[in-house]
């Protein structure tokens, strides 16, 4: 929750933006980094989830690594100061030109997701002249229990090569002589709040593993991927998420034969030290009597609502008010879907209040879009007020 005095000071700015809580940042990262640490376990943040420079510039100051999404993220990461033996590049979709680029770099691990994809990274390694550090991003068939929107391991989705497929062409990617096949790779969904999941992972990671090795796979490091969730009901009843457990449940269940084992989380990282920043332009009441404020942010800034129904707690930080009322908060883009929250109990709130739209620090400002021609929204953090 934003205090008193900070919330004064926001109100003072041109909205709408991103605020950033770069001191609990650092405690998360703090923590995250230290109970890895027990363990040795690798950390890449990914970066799709957040790439404001002083967000990213904060996370490399805690020797983290860069897991990316596209060739252009990976130039964002090398460009920040990360070194590219720490950076990862996964993504159902790379363009010849982004395996070049990332071929060039030297990075640490371009992840598969696809036979063909093997045979085309293979022969821009063989171009180059290199040979290339690769791993196999294998679909694992597992329903992660979060929003369907987010799930990525289940048998038919895009991402990951199927596990059947790996077995029976285990000697095809095994030929191709400019990929040096080190990794194995998972990542099954994101918003995970059912820690069962990661047992199960564990499991169907434990198996597949042993198998892949017994058809010739020489592994030497295991990426579970990222997932973890954040608590966007109450954000401030948990502001750290509980990396403890997830690496105490990875820790007691994989069995990987001593291999190293990444993770690539984004949300659970970046989630919560965001909020988006924007300023009630309107009340206006439906013909049905739906009481609308609209605000001056929109889908453009903050996509997630609309995009997959996702949930964001919104507060009115200015509002004096000690009476309440039912508002369905709407933007201002041109489109019906353009919905933050329905129905939902503020005080009385006038043009001119300040909401906040909490735990947007991750795939907010990322999946911005200029919509409509709308400005992109600006930061604003902490350690400048
Ligand atoms: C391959 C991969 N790794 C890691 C992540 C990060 O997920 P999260 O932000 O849920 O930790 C994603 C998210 O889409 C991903 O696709």
């Amino acid at each position: 929750m934003l205090s008193r005095q900070v919330a004064d000071k926001l109100q003072q700015k041109e909205t709408p933006f991103y605020f950033y809580d770069l001191g609990l940042l650092e405690r998360t990262l703090e923590t995250l980094t230290g109970e890895a640490a027990k363990y040795g376990y690798t950390i890449h943040y990914a970066i799709k989830a957040n790439c404001d420079p002083r967000v990213i510039e904060t996370i490399r100051r805690y020797g983290v690594g860069i897991d990316c999404a596209s060739g252009n993220e990976v130039r964002c990461a090398i460009e920040a100061g990360f070194d590219p033996q720490k950076v990862v590049y996964a993504g159902v979709g790379k363009r010849d030109k982004e395996i070049r680029y990332a071929v060039e770099q030297g990075i640490f691990c371009i992840n598969c997701e696809s036979l063909e994809e093997m045979h085309v990274i293979d022969r821009i390694a063989a171009e180059a002249g290199r040979k290339v550090t690769v791993g196999v991003r294998v679909n694992p068939d597992i329903d992660p229990k979060t929003n369907h929107c987010i799930d990525t391991g289940q048998a038919d989705c895009k991402f990951g090569i199927s596990y059947e497929e790996v077995q029976a062409k285990a000697s095809e990617i095994l030929s191709l002589e400019h990929l040096d096949v080190k990794g194995i790779h998972l990542h099954i969904g994101s918003q995970i709040r059912n820690f069962g999941v990661y047992n199960e992972l564990c499991d169907k990671v434990n198996a597949i593993v042993e198998n892949l090795v017994s058809l010739g796979f020489k592994f030497e490091f295991v990426d579970v991927g990222g997932g973890l969730g954040i608590n966007y009901d109450c954000p401030e009843a948990e502001p750290i998420p509980d990396f403890a457990r997830v690496f105490e449940l990875v820790n007691s269940n994989l069995k990987v034969g001593g291999r190293p084992v990444h993770f690539e989380f984004g949300r659970s990282i970046v989630g919560e030290c965001g909020e988006l920043i924007t300023r009630v332009l309107y009340n206006k009441t439906t013909a049905t009597g739906r009481k609308l404020l609209i605000i001056d942010a929109s889908m453009t800034e903050l996509i997630r609502p609309m995009l997959y129904g996702a949930y964001h707690n919104i507060e009115n930080i200015t509002s004096a008010s000690e009476q309440n009322d039912k508002y369905t908060v709407v933007g201002t883009a041109c489109e019906s879907t353009d919905v933050f929250d329905e129905n939902i109990t503020l005080p009385i709130t006038r043009r001119g209040d300040i909401l906040t739209v909490k735990s947007a620090g991750a795939y907010g400002m990322s999946m911005a879009s200029r919509y409509n021609q709308h400005d992109l929204p600006g930061a604003v953090y902490s350690d400048e007020l």
